[in-house]
C-alpha cells in the first residue's frame, strides 16, 4: 500500500493547492480587480468570487483530510489495523488538521460574504483568515524539517507558495469571469480593464514565485550536479521548463493589454486573449502537480550517493539503437519481481523487456506523428487516419506493457493494481484507447466540430500530469532517477502538445500554424524520446 499511498498523496496534494489556489487567488483576485471595477463590473461578479474562494477552501478541506488519511492507512498492520493513536501524535496531524480546519473557516466565512459581496470589510476579514490558512501550510513542507535556519526556509516556503496561489487562482477566476461574460453585457465591455488589472497582479506573482523559487533551489538543490543528477533537481527543472511556456502565452496577454491601453484596440483581448489565458491555467495547473511531486521527493542536498552524472542524464536521452527484440519470456518472468514490491528492483531482463516496450511505442508515436504533420500540412488525405495508429500502441500496451501481469504474465489483472506503475500503465492503455477512437472520429468521422474535437488536448493534457507524478520507486535511487528523466521529459512535451492543440482549435484559424507544429514536433519528440529509452 504504501507505494500506492504515495502516489494518491502527490494526487491530493496537488488538488490542494489547487484548491489553495481557487481561495487565496480568488481573494487576491477580488482586492487587485473586482473591487476596483466595481462600476463597470455588476455585484455578481463578487459574488462569483465569493463562491470560487469558498469552493477552493472546501477543497483544501477535503483533499488535505484525505490526505490526514492515507498515512495511517499505509501503515496499517497485517490485521488491517490503523496507528492512529501514534499517528495523532504527529507534528504532520497536527499542522494537517489544523490547515484544513482553518480552510473549513475561510469555506464558512466565503459563503457568509456572498451575501453582501460588495462589502470591503467582509473582504478584508476574510483574508485574515484565508493569510492564517496559507500560514498554517508552512508546517506541511520540508521546511519544518530542517535542521539549519527553519523559520527562513517555511517563511520562504510559504511566500513561493502564496504567490503561485495568486497566479493560479487569478487565472481560474479570470477564466470564469469571462465564461459568465460571455452573458452579461457589463463584464464583457469591463473585460480589457479586467485583464489590464489582472496582467499588474499576475507580473507581481511570477515575479515572486520566481524569486523565492531560486532561493527555495539555491538552499534545496545548490549546485548543477545535484541539480541534473537528482529526482528532486529534475523536477525543479520540469517546473521552469512548464513555467517558460506559460511565461510565452502570457507575455502575449501584456502585448494585447498595452495595444488596448495604448490605442483603444481591444481586438486581440475579445479574440485572443481568453483562449491564450485558459492554455496559460492548463500550464499552471501542471506545474502546481509538478510542484507537489517535487516535494514528494527528498531535497537533492540530501541525496548525495545516489546522484547520476551529467552524462549519464545525457546518456538517457541520447540516441541509440533501439531494442526491438524482446527478451525470452519465460525466464523474464521467471526472474521477475512482483509488481507491488516496493523495494524491488529489476533485473537485466526486466530491463531489456522495458527498454522493448518504450522502443516499440516510440516507433507508434513517431509515425503518428509523422502521420499528423502530413494530415496537417499535405493533400494525404488517408494521413488523417492517424490516431488509429494509436489503437495499435493501446493494444501493444494491454498486452506487453505488464509482462509480469495479465495475460500472459502470472500475477492477476486486479491483484496489482495497488502498485502505481501498474496502475498508471493501465490508465495510460485506456487513455490511449480513448484518444485513439475520439481523435480519429474527429478527424475522419462526424464528431468534427462537436465539443468532442477537444479530447485530444485534454487527454494529452492528463496523460503528461500522469507522468510527472509517475515514481517508481520509494528509494531515491539513481536507476530509478534516470527511469525519470525520460518519463519527466515526456510529461513535459505532453503538455506542450496538450497546450498547441488546444490553441490550434481555439485561436482563429489564420493563427493556428504555430500551435499545430508545437504539438506534432512535441509529438514527434515523445516518438523519440521513447525510441531511445534504456535503462
Ligand atoms: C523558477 C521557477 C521555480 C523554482 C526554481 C521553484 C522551486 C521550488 C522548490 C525548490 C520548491 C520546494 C520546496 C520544498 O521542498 O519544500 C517549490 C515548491 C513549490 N512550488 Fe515552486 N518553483 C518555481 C516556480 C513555481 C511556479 C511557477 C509555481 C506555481 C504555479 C510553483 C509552485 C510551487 C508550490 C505550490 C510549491 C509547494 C509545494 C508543496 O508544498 O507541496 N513554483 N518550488
Amino acid at each position: 500500500m504504501i507505494l500506492l499511498a504515495g502516489f494518491l498523496d502527490v494526487i491530493f496534494d496537488a488538488v490542494t493547492l489547487a484548491g489553495l489556489a481557487g481561495a487565496a487567488g480568488g481573494i487576491a483576485f477580488a482586492f487587485a480587480v473586482l473591487l476596483p471595477l466595481r462600476g463597470p463590473l455588476p455585484s455578481s461578479a463578487l459574488r462569483d468570487a465569493a463562491a470560487g474562494v469558498a469552493l477552493g477552501a472546501a477543497t483544501v478541506a477535503g483533499f488535505q483530510g484525505a490526505r490526514l488519511l492515507l498515512a495511517p492507512w499505509s501503515l496499517a498492520d497485517e490485521q488491517g489495523a490503523w496507528p492512529l493513536g501514534p499517528f495523532l501524535e504527529t507534528g504532520f496531524a497536527h499542522a494537517g488538521l489544523l490547515h484544513a480546519g482553518l480552510a473549513v473557516a475561510v469555506a464558512g466565512a466565503a459563503l457568509r460574504l456572498r451575501r453582501r459581496p460588495g462589502s470591503r470589510r467582509g473582504w478584508t476579514a476574510l483574508a485574515l483568515v484565508a493569510a492564517a490558512l496559507v500560514a498554517s501550510r508552512a508546517w506541511l513542507v520540508h521546511a519544518v524539517s530542517r535542521p539549519d535556519d527553519r523559520a527562513l526556509l517555511m517563511t520562504i516556503t510559504d511566500l513561493h507558495q502564496l504567490a503561485a496561489a495568486v497566479w493560479v487562482g487569478g487565472l481560474a477566476h479570470l477564466l470564469a469571469l469571462r465564461l459568465r461574460g460571455r452573458r452579461d453585457p457589463a463584464r464583457a465591455s469591463a473585460w480589457p480593464a479586467v485583464l489590464a488589472r489582472f496582467s499588474r497582479l499576475a507580473f507581481a506573482a511570477v515575479a515572486l514565485v520566481v524569486a523565492t523559487g531560486l532561493a527555495l533551489a539555491w538552499r534545496y538543490v545548490g549546485g548543477v550536479a545535484a541539480l541534473v543528477g537528482t529526482a528532486y533537481g529534475a523536477m525543479v527543472l520540469t517546473k521552469v521548463a512548464l513555467l517558460g511556456m506559460a511565461l510565452v502565452l502570457a507575455a502575449q496577454n501584456r502585448r494585447a493589454v498595452q495595444r488596448w491601453r495604448r490605442a483603444g484596440d481591444r481586438a486581440a483581448a475579445d479574440l485572443r486573449i481568453p483562449f491564450l489565458v485558459e492554455a496559460e491555467a492548463g500550464a499552471a495547473i501542471a506545474l502546481l502537480l509538478a510542484a507537489a511531486a517535487l516535494t514528494a521527493q527528498p531535497p537533492a542536498v540530501d541525496v548525495t550517493d545516489q546522484r547520476a552524472t551529467l552524462a549519464e542524464v545525457a546518456g538517457v536521452l541520447a540516441p541509440k539503437v533501439p531494442r526491438l527484440v524482446p527478451p525470452p519470456h519465460g525466464p523474464m518472468v521467471a526472474a521477475s519481481p512482483s509488481s507491488v514490491d516496493p523495494y524491488a528492483q529489476p533485473g537485466p531482463l526486466d530491463r531489456w523487456q522495458s527498454d522493448f516496450n518504450h522502443n516499440v511505442a516510440g516507433i507508434v508515436v513517431l509515425l503518428a506523428a509523422v502521420a499528423a504533420f502530413a494530415d496537417r500540412w499535405s493533400r494525404l488525405r488517408v494521413a488523417r487516419h492517424w490516431p488509429l495508429l494509436f489503437l495499435l500502441l493501446a493494444a501493444f500496451l494491454l498486452l506487453l506493457a505488464e509482462p509480469n501481469g495479465w495475460p500472459f504474465g502470472p500475477e492477476g489483472f486486479f491483484e496489482v493494481l495497488t502498485s502505481p506503475s501498474v496502475l498508471q500503465h493501465r490508465a495510460a492503455t485506456l487513455l490511449v484507447v480513448a484518444l485513439a477512437v475520439l481523435e480519429w472520429r474527429v478527424r475522419a468521422g462526424r464528431l468534427a466540430g462537436t465539443r468532442w474535437r477537444f479530447a485530444f488536448p485534454v487527454l494529452c493534457g492528463v496523460g503528461g500530469a500522469l507522468l510527472l507524478t509517475h515514481s517508481h520507486s520509494v528509494l531515491a535511487s539513481r536507476w530509478a532517477y534516470l527511469v525519470e528523466v525520460s518519463h519527466n521529459a515526456i510529461g513535459v512535451l505532453a503538455v506542450a502538445a496538450a497546450l498547441g492543440a488546444w490553441l490550434e482549435l481555439r485561436l482563429p484559424p489564420r493563427e493556428g500554424r504555430i500551435p499545430a507544429a508545437v504539438w506534432t514536433a512535441s509529438m514527434g519528440l515523445v516518438g523519440l524520446v521513447l525510441l531511445f529509452y534504456r535503462e
